[in-house]
Order: structure tokens, then C-alpha cells, then sequence
């Protein structure tokens, strides 16, 4: 970092220009009053519609923080990505895909629907997530599970900041009739490995919305998503990149629910939202991006976040076409 610092070959050389850009970008979107706090999970309504934080960590390790970037918060739908990443490395997209599809669904995320396959349509939307979740270490205990997630999360992160919100995962757990029935739906139709204990599962895909992360961290994820599965903070490979390029598609395809298409049209990268505002974005080769701010649009993702990443585009040449 310091002999590329020496010798001014950042990938984004201007920085601290850059860096006063993003500023303007994150006030005028902190104007943003618009959007509705999730109520379906009651732990989720007690944040603070103020809150906005933003991080941005680059491919090379320089990073820059604002607002509520230390907030503790949970990634809710954001682990989708990352576990189905964690997936793809350990047996492989062709056994994965066996499972899973790769279509855009064209319904909201908690639908009961299954493709022509009698798979969910794809790993963002809870049917797809739940089935990757009973694919990560077959075999393993749910405890040796959990910590195998929560370690690879940490690599990701750089070491910094991952952590559990317990209060979280029992609301949402007492509120999941709709996951509960949607599992058993799949159960019927077969989309699980053999041996799969469905509560167990559950309580699984439920530990895994309720991983705690924060801007500044999840800007890390996000970078070492950017950076091919290597760490930019690290330098440890994390993931191989055919996950990391197989993960990108699918964000981009998938990952802002409904309004996928149009972020996909209108910002041309990679993202994936989570009902407890947060949005990681990947702007691949050069930087992660994370932000959250609790107000949700009629689609669920941040109205900030939104704004935010529309404005980015505007401003900078980051749109992949
Ligand atoms: O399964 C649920 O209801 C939520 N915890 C899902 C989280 C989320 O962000 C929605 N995304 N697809």
C-alpha cells in the first residue's frame, strides 16, 4: 500500500477528491425523508429512520467512512450472496445449479414458488437462500455450521467487525410463518438434500439474517467481492474468483428484489439490499461500497441507498456498459 502510495498508483488516484464528491452525494441523499421502517420482523421497526452510513473500501486498500458507518447492523438478506458464494467454492456451480436456478423470479422475495424444475428460481430470493443454506457443509452440526459461516465472514471482512444480534433472529424466528410454510412447501417438492432437518435449517437461514456487520466492515465484504475473493485488506483469498464472477451475475440479475431490472438498467452494477437497509454494492476492479439507512421503499431496498447509488452513477463512469 505505502510503495503504491509512493508512486500514486491507487486506482483511484484522486482520492481525496473523490472522497469530497461522495460527501455531496451522501448529504443530498440524507435529505431523502422518504420510505418506511420493515415492520414484519418487530425487532427491525426500533431503528432510528434518521440513521445513514456509508463506506467505501477500494481494491487496493484505501477506504473512507461517513455517518453512521460504525453502526452495528444486521445483513439480513445481504448473507444471501455471500453464503451462496461460500456454497459455489465448497461443491461447485454445477451442483449448486442443481438445485437452485438462475432466472429472476418476478415475485417478492418471500413468494412460494418454485421454477418448472421444482427449484426456487434463484439464490436471493428465501426459497433460493434457504436451499443454499442446507448445501453449505452437509453433515456438519448446526454450531460447527454457524462458525464456519461466521469464520469465512470474517475473512471477507478483513477481520473486522462480525458479530451476532440475537434478538434479531429470535423476532424474526417468532414472525416466520411464511418461511416456516415455505419450507415445508420445498420439503414436499424434494429441493433439499437428503437427511435435511427443516427447523434446524431454518433456524440456520434465520442465524445468518441476524450476522451483524457495519458499514465499514460490509465495505470490506464488498471489496473483496470487487477484488476477485481476494481480501484487499488481508491479501488472504478468500474465495475462488469463478464464485465471486458466478455471485456478481446473479446480484445483478436478482439482487434488488422487484426493482432489479431497473437498478440493473440504471446503475449497471452489481448490488444486493437487505429489509434492514443496508445495500452492498460492487463496483468490480475498483471498490465495495456498502450503505444503510433503515427507510425502505415500496420494493424494500433503502430509499437513501437508492438515491445514493443513482447519483453515483450520475457522477462517476462506473456503469459496467
Ligand atoms: O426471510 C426473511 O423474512 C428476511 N429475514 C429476509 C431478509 C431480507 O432482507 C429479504 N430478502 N430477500
Amino acid at each position: 500500500l505505502i510503495a503504491k502510495a509512493f508512486r500514486n498508483q491507487f486506482i483511484i488516484p484522486e482520492f481525496v477528491q473523490f472522497t469530497q464528491r461522495i460527501d455531496e452525494l451522501f448529504w443530498r441523499a440524507k435529505a431523502n425523508t422518504q420510505g418506511q421502517l420493515a415492520s414484519y420482523i418487530p425487532q427491525l421497526t426500533r431503528f432510528n429512520p434518521e440513521s445513514w452510513g456509508l463506506a467505501i473500501c477500494t481494491v487496493d486498500g484505501q477506504r473512507y467512512s461517513l455517518g453512521d458507518a460504525y453502526d452495528p447492523i444486521c445483513l439480513q438478506s445481504i448473507s444471501k450472496p455471500l453464503t451462496y458464494a461460500m456454497v459455489l467454492d465448497e461443491i461447485g456451480p454445477d451442483v449448486v445449479h442443481q438445485y437452485v436456478g438462475q432466472e429472476p423470479s418476478g415475485q417478492a422475495f418471500n413468494t412460494i414458488s418454485l421454477d418448472p424444475m421444482n427449484r426456487p428460481h434463484n439464490p436471493m430470493v428465501n426459497a433460493g437462500a434457504v436451499v443454499i443454506c442446507s448445501l453449505l457443509k452437509q453433515g456438519m452440526n448446526l454450531a460447527d455450521k454457524f462458525d464456519y459461516n461466521q469464520q469465512k465472514l470474517k475473512l471477507l471482512a478483513g477481520n473486522e467487525y462480525v458479530s451476532f444480534n440475537n434478538s434479531v433472529f429470535l423476532s424474526e424466528r417468532q414472525t416466520a410463518d411464511r418461511n416456516y410454510a415455505l419450507g415445508y412447501y420445498m420439503k414436499e417438492k424434494q429441493c433439499f438434500p437428503k437427511g435435511t432437518n427443516l427447523h434446524e435449517l431454518l433456524d440456520f437461514y434465520f442465524q445468518l439474517c441476524s450476522v451483524e456487520i457495519t458499514c465499514d466492515s460490509g465495505a470490506v465484504v464488498a471489496a473483496t467481492l470487487a477484488n476477485g475473493g481476494i481480501c484487499p485488506i488481508t491479501g488472504v483469498k478468500v474465495l475462488e474468483p469463478y464464485c465471486i464472477r458466478d455471485t456478481l451475475s446473479l446480484m445483478l440479475s436478482c439482487g434488488m428484489y422487484d426493482y432489479s431490472g431497473q437498478f440493473a438498467f440504471k446503475v449497471g452494477l452489481p448490488g444486493k439490499s437487505g429489509v434492514s437497509g443496508g445495500i452492498m454494492l460492487v463496483v468490480p476492479n475498483v471498490m465495495g461500497i456498502f450503505m444503510w439507512s433503515p427507510p425502505l421503499d415500496h420494493y424494500g431496498n433503502s430509499c437513501r441507498g437508492i438515491q445514493f447509488c443513482e447519483d453515483l452513477v450520475k457522477s462517476f463512469n462506473f456503469h459496467n456498459y
